[in-house]
């Protein structure tokens, strides 16, 4: 048993659907009470602290904000090292970095160097969830959850698949496709905390055998997530519809091969149409908000109150898209999200943000039952947000008279700098003021 002192921030409700007010939970000094990795008791310290049995000293966190962990519902950790790469669009980038850096992935200890750096920046920037893309290679895949496993995180990932248009040394075909994923689901897919993605990178790098190859892997097997791309770009969206003439919409791509449903997850989806988005409110499908990507290979404006209009609201999580992405903080992207919804003529709150960070991020992925909130029953996943972690931060927020301007500042000014400590399960598996290692696996 553990317990954490401070101010905490957490949702009951969807701030987009009710008033902030009867959504966010907030304790200025509260205690939060951990046993076997999950969150026993929360609420007033004053009203807590009889029932902490003795012996039990809690950890104190003072200047800042106790929070559920952040939930980052796309990235791709083999991208890490391009990040930031100049100059084109997606179709360009694609070929000239990403498939460049992904052939890397070959090599199995490049993959275990890249997932062990990936992982403790994931950490770093609060974020203790993610649904990750790594290469075609099943050795990306192993690499990536057995770093996973020793920090008892709650990853959902899986193979990239694709079986055509890319460099020969990253195809796979239908059937290879088909049977190294299936190995890597009966060797990962729910064992502790880990969940398998079946991940076709999108439609223009699968055939429609391999396509459908997916769709029969999420038949076979309970549970699994389905991850692509979807309406990113517009010379992206041309070529599907090339390539697929036979189909009424790049959605209708994945709809036919029975990959849009519950736990499936699409990527940008900045250039829908409203029978897009009807599509995926009636199968329960989500989508991955990337602001950052978005602007940096200038693919377009996402319209986030368009997607979760009330009429037909579709599940949305917030992305960082690393490496099209800038950031791996989920504080930087909210930044970034404002920004864009902003030139959508929209206005994004800090509750709103600050839900699409954590629980909405758990709803979209369908794990809001154990994750995204501080409530008791709930999986302690958290990370303590510090307010005054940098000079700006500090004078900044000493001049903020809400608790919604101070989240506001947070996502505005904040990065990983401001994340001052982070709980898997339970466990302080990152602790930026700890002298030597910051890190540690789950014991
Ligand atoms: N579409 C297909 N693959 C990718 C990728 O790796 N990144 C992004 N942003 N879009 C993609
Ligand atoms: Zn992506």
């Amino acid at each position: 048993m553990k317990a954490l002192r401070g101010a905490t921030v957490s949702f009951r409700q969807n701030p987009f659907e009710q008033a902030a007010e009867t959504c966010l939970v907030h304790h200025e000094d509260a205690l939060v009470i951990i046993e076997d990795g999950k969150i026993q008791t929360i609420g007033p310290y004053s009203e807590i602290i009889a029932r902490l049995p003795t012996g039990v000293v809690p950890t104190e966190y003072p200047n800042a904000l106790i929070s559920a962990g952040f939930i980052d519902t796309h990235v791709h950790y083999p991208q890490v090292e391009m990040i930031g790469a100049y100059g084109s669009q997606l179709l360009e980038w694609l070929n000239n970095y990403t498939f460049v850096t992904e052939q890397k992935y070959a090599n199995e200890a490049h993959a275990e160097l890249a997932a062990r750096f990936f992982l403790r920046e994931l950490l770093r920037a609060g974020t203790t969830t993610a649904a990750v893309y790594c290469t075609v290679h099943p050795q990306s895949v192993n690499a990536f959850f057995e770093e996973s496993t020793r920090f008892n995180t709650c990853m959902v990932a899986g193979k990239v698949l694709m079986d055509r248009n890319a460099p020969e040394a990253l195809l796979d075909t239908a059937q290879r496709g088909y049977d190294e994923s299936d190995a890597l689901i009966a060797r990962w897919h729910q064992k502790g905390r880990q969940h398998y993605c079946v991940t076709p990178r999108f439609a223009p790098t699968s055939t429609e055998a391999q396509l459908e190859a997916a769709g029969a892997l999420l038949r076979k097997w309970d549970g699994l997530f389905m991850q692509t791309h979807l309406c990113e770009n517009q010379n992206e969206i041309e070529w599907v519809l090339s390539l697929f003439p036979q189909r009424s919409s790049y959605l209708d791509v994945y709809a036919h091969a029975g990959l849009v449903g519950q736990r499936s997850v699409f990527g940008h989806a900045v250039h829908m149409t409203e029978q897009d988005f009807c599509t995926c409110h009636d199968t329960g499908a989500a989508l991955a908000h990337c602001p950052t990507s978005n602007l940096f290979l200038g693919s377009g404006l996402f319209r986030l109150f368009d997607a979760i209009d009330s009429r037909r609201p579709v599940r949305v999580g917030l992305g960082t898209d690393v490496g099209a992405g800038t950031s791996l903080s989920q504080l930087q992207t909210l930044n970034e999200s404002y920004k864009v919804a902003a030139l959508a003529g929209t206005k994004l709150n800090a509750t709103q943000s600050f839900y699409l960070a954590t629980l909405g991020g758990a709803h979209a992925l369908y794990l809001d039952h154990r994750l995204g909130r501080l409530e008791p029953g709930f999986d302690a996943d958290i990370c303590i947000l510090d307010y005054k972690a940098t000079p700006l931060l500090e004078f900044r927020s000493s001049y903020c008279e809400s608790l919604e301007e101070l989240l506001f500042v947070l996502m505005t000014l904040g990065d990983d700098r401001a994340v001052r400590a982070t709980y898997v399960a339970g466990e302080c598996v990152y602790d930026r003021d700890r002298q030597g290692e910051k890190f540690r696996y789950a014991p």
